[in-house]
């Protein structure tokens, strides 16, 4: 398993829950392989030698590499975690820049070095259009081996639901996260349960689930950078941990979660683009629930959340990185 950005915030929380067996079953052996840029290659393998103390029986060995070719040789999984973040003064053309300087290297290098069942979660923000740079530089990998994290934004959703009916996050299935990893991500409700009966009419305030519901999920990342002073980190683990799970394991009958995959063209979503769908998980596949019925309001939020990765694979062409 490689892991970029080992020595990073999300690196630190991941990774022991990797060694403890969460992310594949605790019986399964774990090789982790970690990449880092040289300059933090020192703390990455102080990391290492804590993941040693942990004494874990699943982990069999930790490498740690500053090169991408090294690090994803013969990988069965990939979180690509590891990002450029946006500092004071770069345009959003600039972060896509600084990013495929990183995406599309990893991609070449999983492409020529990965196992053959490889499967990848980028985590690294902008998620969706990493992930695309990514999938361009491997073509003898099948696409829908590319995936992005939206399962944070899943969870965020289904915790303020919880919140607002007073329920276990047991109770609660069907909700889906749309589009793109950021503020423009649709997350709905449309067809959400809540011990099997609908959640818009158990909530039944249209203003809240407008006005409240939807903004508090699709900016819950700016919020948590605001209050904590730092973007999420343990909670990111946890929603990349719960993805790599379902993908390998399965997701239980009767519930969908989310994840962000190539588009097939299903809900008017443009063919190839990577983006957020209610998806369930078979055999190690992800495949996305058809025949949902799309109302008005949700088909302009989609619409608009779909525009924006437009609009950034756009970009991304212009600049020669897909
Ligand atoms: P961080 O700055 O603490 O750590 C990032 C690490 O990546 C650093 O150690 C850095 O040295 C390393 N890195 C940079 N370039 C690399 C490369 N080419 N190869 C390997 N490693 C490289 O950041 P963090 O808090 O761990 O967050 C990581 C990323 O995850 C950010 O882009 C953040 O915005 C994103 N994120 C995404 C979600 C999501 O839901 N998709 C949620 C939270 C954070
Ligand atoms: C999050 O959703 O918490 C992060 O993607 C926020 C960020 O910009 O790192």
């Amino acid at each position: 398993m490689t892991v970029t950005g080992a020595a990073g915030q999300i690196g630190y929380a991941l990774l022991f829950r990797i060694a403890s067996g969460q992310l594949l079953g605790a019986d399964v052996p774990v090789k982790l392989r970690l990449l880092e840029i040289p300059q933090a290659v020192r703390a990455a393998e102080g990391t290492a030698l804590e993941l040693t103390d942990g004494a874990f029986p699943a982990l069999h060995s930790v490498d740690v590499f500053d090169d991408p070719t090294q690090a994803f040789e013969g990988a069965n999984v990939a979180l690509l975690v590891g990002a450029r973040p946006r500092t004071k003064g770069m345009e959003r053309g600039d972060l896509l820049e600084a990013n495929g300087g990183i995406f599309k290297p990893q991609g070449t290098a999983i492409n020529a070095g990965a196992a053959d069942d490889i499967k990848v979660l980028v985590v690294g923000n902008p998620a969706n259009t990493n992930a695309l740079i990514a999938a361009s530089h491997a073509p003898d990998v099948p696409a829908e081996r590319f995936t992005a994290m939206t399962r944070l934004d899943h969870n965020r959703a289904l915790a303020q639901l919880a919140l607002k009916l007073n329920v276990p996050v047991s109770s609660l299935s069907k909700v889906t996260i749309w589009g793109n990893h950021s503020a423009t991500q649709y997350p709905d409700i449309t067809q959400a349960l809540v011990d099997g009966k609908s959640v818009s009419e158990a909530i039944n305030d249209q203003a809240w689930v407008e006005n409240e519901f939807i903004p508090r999920v699709a900016k819950r990342g700016a919020e948590i950078i605001e209050v904590r002073g730092a973007s999420s980190a343990a909670s990111a683990a946890s929603a990349a941990i719960d993805h790599v799970y379902s993908w390998v394991n399965g997701t239980p009958e009767g519930n969908w979660t989310s994840a962000a995959i190539v588009s097939d063209g299903s809900y008017g979503v443009p063919e190839g683009l990577i983006s957020s769908f209610p998806v369930t998980s078979a055999g190690g596949s992800w495949e996305i629930v058809p025949g949902l019925e799309i109302d008005e309001f949700s088909r302009g939020r989609i619409d608009a959340s779909v525009a924006e990765l437009a609009e950034e694979r756009e970009a991304v062409q212009k600049l020669g990185l897909i």
